[in-house]
């Protein structure tokens, strides 16, 4: 709770956001928090609350079918398939399983992110306490991974920010990021051009809108070609070759990449902000011992690109664990090409009923087929009926018959169902596959 505050408003990555020099009422916590089973004391920094805790299991984007993992399996895919190295090597690196705990270090001063920048701010992030903190963004891993050795690497994870609460923002999202080092031999493949990364003309070199004080003009440009090339491809893969997107690029600021860039696409008649980038600050670079490199960054929100390719008009939806919203997503996509597109979910709650019945025998005319089940479901239950699934399969041994039971959800898109209305449709159900199919109720 807030005692005082001075307000400010700062216009940070063109989101405007509220800055208050704020006292904050100490919550009480325990003295220490426990975190992926490790104990971390706590201190006046602590702001992990329980529910945010309740969100560090869920790991959406490893939940096989849920539409983020779609959507990071279709990203993998596109730089697996499109950057090979010389022995036919993916040239990406591809991590997505850090933990979200980060150092104060990770998240804000290796990326020269400055001491009294808003970003920081307690009101603004989960701390776990003065040094920890659930990570802001998955930039935080850029600086130890490049330190690694790795000239191209993405990093894909869940990231934390106290944030207002609407239909687009919510506390817990997901990114992508992407890195991308050059030495001299890799930009300039054509050496007979001569030339260079580093600006040795050190009496003119001055940091200009278009590029940082150490570079040349040229190796500048390639980066920054390279960069928005890409995620051009980046965006036509995903969202369909075809597919007719307004994009624009907006000049941005990040404390870590100079000049910087936002990705902004039109849809449903507004601009929707879906990555950040830009070429990576040199001292970035040298601090992890890659100096003789340029390099360009970006970070991409996962629950953008989601609700945009899939039309899923809320952030909460993720979060969803009911079947009429994880079932619309459960298909195998091979060629990472598919796009379904998502079906509002009734508000109103679902009731579940059961039915088993030997499957009729078959015969030179008719074999059975859980299809003609289905057909029949949805001619008599209509739109009461949100989904059907085969729940159970076995046969007996003695007689050889073949038993189903399925299980209805029904629903209505307008109100609550009764369990009487429910129960009399249930019925039809069963006189009509008996009728229909011949099948046999148990
Ligand atoms: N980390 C930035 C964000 O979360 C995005 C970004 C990544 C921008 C890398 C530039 C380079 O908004």
């Amino acid at each position: 709770m807030i005692l005082t505050r001075n307000y400010k408003i700062l216009n940070l990555n063109n989101r405007v956001i509220l800055h208050g020099s704020a006292r904050f009422l100490t919550k009480k916590y325990d003295p220490t928090v426990k975190l992926f089973g490790r104990e971390y004391p706590t201190d006046e920094w602590t702001n992990v609350n329980k529910s945010i805790q309740d969100k560090l299991e869920r790991k959406l984007i490893h939940q096989k079918y849920h539409p983020l993992n779609h959507l990071a399996n279709k990203i993998k895919h596109f730089f697996y398939k499109t950057y090979i190295n010389r022995n036919g090597n993916p040239l990406f690196t591809i991590f997505d399983n850090f933990s979200p705990v980060v150092s104060v270090e990770q998240n804000f001063d290796s990326l020269l992110t400055p001491k009294d920048h808003v970003s920081r701010s307690k009101k603004d992030c989960f701390y776990v306490n003065r040094n920890y903190l659930l990570r802001a963004h998955t930039t935080a891993h850029d600086n130890e991974l490049i330190r690694s050795g790795l000239n191209c690497f993405l990093t894909f994870g869940d990231v934390y920010r106290r944030d207002e609460i609407d239909s687009k923002h919510y506390p817990v999202f997901h990114q992508c990021d992407g890195v991308r080092l050059f030495d001299k031999n890799e930009l300039f493949k054509d050496k007979a051009l001569e030339m260079d990364i580093f600006d040795k003309d050190e009496a003119g070199i001055k940091r200009t809108f278009e590029k940082q004080e150490y570079y040349t003009l040229d190796a500048s440009k390639i980066v920054e070609y390279d960069l928005k090339n890409t995620l051009t491809k980046l965006v036509q893969f995903i969202f369909g070759n075809n597919c007719k997107l307004n994009m624009k690029w907006v000049s941005a600021t990040f404390p870590f990449t100079h000049p910087s860039w936002e990705l902004e696409i039109e849809y449903k008649g507004n601009w929707y902000e879906v990555l950040g980038c830009g070429i990576l600050e040199q001292k970035i670079l040298t601090n992890a011992g890659a100096e003789n490199h340029i390099a360009w960054a970006f970070g991409l929100g996962l629950e953008r690109w989601a609700m945009i390719l899939y039309d899923i008009p809320d952030i909460r939806v993720f979060w969803s664990t009911d079947e009429g919203f994880l079932s619309q997503f459960k298909y195998d996509d091979p060629t990472h090409s598919k796009i379904t597109k998502y079906k509002q979910v009734s508000v109103y709650p679902p009731c579940p009923c059961d039915i088993s019945f030997w499957l009729p025998d078959k015969t030179d005319s008719y074999e059975y087929n859980s299809n003609d089940f289905y057909d029949l479901v949805r001619e008599v239950g209509g739109d009461l009926v949100e989904q059907v699934t085969l729940i159970d399969n076995f046969e007996n041994k003695k007689t050889k018959k073949i038993s189903h039971c399925y299980r209805i959800i029904y629903r209505s898109m307008e109100r609550t169902l009764s369990q009487s209305e429910v129960n009399e449709l249930h019925k039809k159900i069963e006189a009509k596959a008996k009728e229909q199919i011949g099948v046999q109720i148990r």
